[in-house]
Order: structure tokens, then sequence, then C-alpha cells
């Protein structure tokens, strides 16, 4: 890495983006390893698919129970786990890999679990749950990449902290909650 001369020129830069011009995004400057790469994504995705239908359950049943604060909070989160799937399988593209939709296997490939809970508190503390289940794996997730893919690690690094701030939101209902 040290004997790397910072920038090449300019010619040798424009053959190579020529050369292998059917990788799109990805140019020979980029270290990680993509197939790995392109997998925990997937994993993050198929984590993301999970967390839209557990908390639309939420969402749907929480308003039959005339919760309709905490349904409205259900709501959010779910559209917005469902704005972080679209921006992993966009990523995933990128990178030339394949997003991967299957529902064979999709809570095998998820970190965080699919749980319907019976109760308001049931719900609120199983999505919390999944929520720092999937603060954890994203934080894993940016250390495996550091520096090798800055894009990727823009990205995670963006929805983490929309996981934190959706932790932070349950952790309030649960305490605004009676007993
Ligand atoms: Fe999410
Ligand atoms: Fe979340």
């Amino acid at each position: 890495m040290a004997d790397k001369p910072f920038l090449t020129d300019i010619k040798t830069l424009r053959e190579r983006a020529r050369k292998h011009i059917e990788n799109g995004a990805i140019t020979e400057g980029y270290t990680a390893d993509r197939e790995t790469v392109v997998k925990v994504l997937n994993e993050a995705l198929a984590t993301e698919i999970v967390c839209v239908l557990r908390y639309k359950r939420h969402y749907f049943m929480a308003s039959g129970i005339h919760a309709e604060g905490v349904a409205a909070e259900f709501l959010q989160h779910a559209n917005d786990e469902q704005g972080h799937a679209d921006r992993i399988a966009q990523r995933i593209v990128q990178l030339g890999g394949a997003p991967n939709f299957n529902p064979e296997g999709l809570l095998m490939r998820s970190h965080a679990e699919y749980v319907e809970g019976e109760t308001l508190n049931d719900m609120i503390k199983e999505d919390l749950v999944a929520e720092r289940i999937a603060i954890d794996s994203y934080r894993g997730m940016i250390e495996y990449i550091g520096d090798r893919d800055p894009t990727t690690s823009d990205l995670l690094k963006g929805i983490l902290a929309v996981e934190e701030e959706h932790a932070d939101e349950l952790a309030d209902l649960l305490q605004d909650l009676p007993k």
C-alpha cells in the first residue's frame, strides 16, 4: 500500500476507466471485496424487508386497538425501512450485484426477527429488539468496510443514524405506555 503513488496520471486513469467500462461504477481503485460487500448488503436488505413487514403488521394491529399515536409511529418506521431497503438494493446494483428479494429464505438472511406480539407493549418491545440488532449489525458492516468503499460506508452510516432514532423513539413510547 505504502509504495503505491497517491495519484496515477490522468492518461492511465482514463485508460483504466475505458478498459472495464462494463463494470459501471466499479473502477480498479475499488479495493473492497466486492462479493462480500454485496453479500453483506443483501443481508441488510433482507433485514430491512423483514422490518417493513413487522412494522406494517404492528401498524394495522395498533390501529385496530385505537392506539393512533403508536400506530402512526409504526407506519413512519415501516416507510423509513422501505426507503432503506430501496437504497441498499440500488447500491447492490451499482456494485454489479443482484438484490435478493426472494421471499424464500428471507428470514434466514435477515438479522432481525419477525415477531408479531400480542399487546401494544409486546409490539414496541419486539421492534426495539429488532432496531438494536440492526444497529449492531450496521455498526459491524461499517467497521468491516472501513475506508475501502466510502459510498457504501456513507450509505450505511446514514441508515445507522435513523435506526438509532427509531430505537430512541421506541424506548420513549415504551416509557409513556401505561404498565
Ligand atoms: Fe432500516
Ligand atoms: Fe429502524
